[in-house]
């Protein structure tokens, strides 16, 4: 993120380009890039896929995705992209694909000169990580650090790998997926890819508690009550329902994005804007997170599943979900940490299907002022009755930060109200988001992993959600079904987890 740097010159190899990623988010995503100059001129993209298809064929089927999914669609912008497009026929978890792919790679590597630079993109299955690891690994692909002479100078060649969430279904299962990774690539070629790190507002936030001096001092337990993190989406899940059955909210959205936009608001300032800094003080955010015990769920999580809208069938009686599934479309989360700045403030982490709008946000909450000197206005005489101070920063559908705060109401007399300070960011700054997989995947070119997962943060937010999926968890399942209207902001079981006096921030 931070460096201006260009990348290096390099092939893209995508395993899975007939994957549904490919076409609408990484390949939209390319164009973005290359047409804005960001992409070295010689980079390449190859795509590898089972069914036999040209260059061409593969450019042609991709031109109506990049159409509708790109920003600024241009002919001209298209024909340079396109040049860059290429093909690759063949099973990618077969090691028979390998020698012929390495010696397609090489010759595209010596006719477009990108030094024998390679990124990785696993555009696949889940299931299908680890073989295909595997069989990089074996190909000999993997030859970081041999000498290359390029007509600029003489270099050394990288190849790096970018995998797509899930990292794994639980605690095992990404501890394997990493040691997999681990075989084949050094840490340092590692790119665990999140969307949600490209997002603007999401980066912005370091920035907004990093560069300025006002708000640093009043982030932490004294003046923070609680803090809110949400993903709602009205969509449901769509075409995705055998995948989706699986893996529910809390390992889909939670323990991913949810935690990653978490690790910002909750991390120590890092001694430097490098990657290892940031990534070191986000580790340190999961570590301190305080695991709640299968005992404690009912207290730390309350789960749900949309009911029908008289259109559509409830999730549990949808075509292809398992009979008397207990997977949640819905989920909200308690967590505290054990660690100085925040010990005694909880945070309230939520996502779900179907939900009244579409909204990305953090919410957070502060205490009341010490003393009351307006108890007589307008309220109980005693308490602080006024809405507590509250900081909001939208991430999706805009971007914005609002700042609320109390007030004199203008005329004769004292009376006290609250306004809110609200800076609309995509407007002052007149720039449409990009798709958040282009700035990313040319990160990793880049070599910076800033805003990549670390091995350690990965296995981290796992462990801490493993009682919510443990089997003993049934008691916080039993019941779900249907628990939430459609177009509602969740079950009746969110709210009662924020306590007495809190409430969620339901815009
Ligand atoms: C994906 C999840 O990672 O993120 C989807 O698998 C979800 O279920 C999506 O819909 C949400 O992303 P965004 O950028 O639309 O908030």
């Amino acid at each position: 993120m931070p460096q201006a740097i260009q990348a290096e010159p390099c092939i893209l190899v995508i395993f899975g380009a007939s994957g549904d990623l490919t076409s609408r988010k990484l390949i939209p995503a390319m164009y973005e890039m290359s047409k804005a100059g960001t992409l070295h001129e010689r980079t390449q993209i190859l795509g590898v896929s089972r069914s036999a298809k040209s260059d061409e064929q593969w450019r042609e089927e991709l031109l109506p995705w990049v159409k509708q999914h790109a920003k600024g669609f241009d002919e001209s912008a298209w024909r340079a992209f396109a040049a860059r497009i290429h093909y690759f026929a063949g099973d990618a978890v077969k090691s028979e694909c390998y020698q012929p792919l390495r010696a397609h790679l090489d010759s595209l590597s010596k006719k477009h000169n990108t030094c024998g630079n390679m990124l990785f993109f696993l555009s696949v299955a889940e299931n299908l990580y680890e073989p295909i690891v595997g069989e990089i690994e074996a190909s000999g692909l993997v030859t970081e650090g041999k000498r290359w002479c390029s007509i600029d100078r003489e270099t050394r060649s990288w190849q790096r790998i970018i995998v797509e969430k899930p990292f794994g279904h639980d605690a095992a299962s990404a501890a394997s997926l990493n040691r997999a990774l681990g075989r084949a690539f050094e840490e340092e070629s590692i790119y665990r890819i999140d969307h949600y790190l490209g997002k603007e507002v999401i980066q912005s936030l370091l920035v907004f508690r990093f560069a300025n001096a006002i708000f640093e001092p009043v982030w932490n337990w004294q003046y923070v009550d609680h803090v809110q993190i949400t993903a709602a989406e009205t969509v449901g899940v769509g075409q995705r329902i055998a995948f989706y059955d699986q893996t529910g909210a809390i390992r889909d959205m939670i323990q991913s994005h949810l935690f990653q936009i978490l690790s910002f608001v909750a991390m120590e300032p890092p001694t430097s804007f490098s990657p290892e800094a940031i990534r070191a003080e986000k580790t340190k955010v999961i570590e301190a997170m305080a695991i709640p015990t299968v005992d404690d769920l009912a207290t730390h999580a309350a789960l749900g599943q949309y009911a029908s809208d008289g259109k559509e069938p409830a999730y549990h009686e949808t075509n292809g979900v398992t009979p008397g599934s207990t997977t949640e479309t819905y989920a909200a989360v308690k967590v505290h940490f054990d660690n100085w700045r925040w010990a005694g403030t909880p945070f309230f982490i939520r996502s779900g299907k179907k939900l009244k709008r579409k909204l990305t946000e953090v919410v957070v909450e502060f205490k009341a002022p010490p003393a009351n000197l307006f108890r007589n206005l307008n309220g109980n005489g005693k308490a602080w009755h006024r809405p507590p101070n509250r900081m909001v920063i939208e991430i999706a559908p805009r971007g914005a930060f609002a700042l609320r705060f109390e007030c004199k109401v203008p005329g004769s007399g004292l009376r006290v109200d609250s306004i809110e300070m609200d800076v609309d960011y995509d407007q002052h700054f007149k720039v449409e988001p990009v798709e958040a997989y282009g700035p990313l995947i040319v990160d990793a070119m880049r070599g910076d992993q800033t805003l990549f997962k670390s091995r350690i943060e990965v296995e981290g937010a796992w462990n801490a959600v493993m009682p919510i999926l443990d089997d003993r968890s049934r008691a916080i399942r039993k019941g779900i079904a249907a628990n939430y209207a459609v177009g509602s902001w969740g079950p009746a079981s969110a709210d009662a987890l924020m306590g007495p006096g809190r409430s969620w921030h339901n815009p």
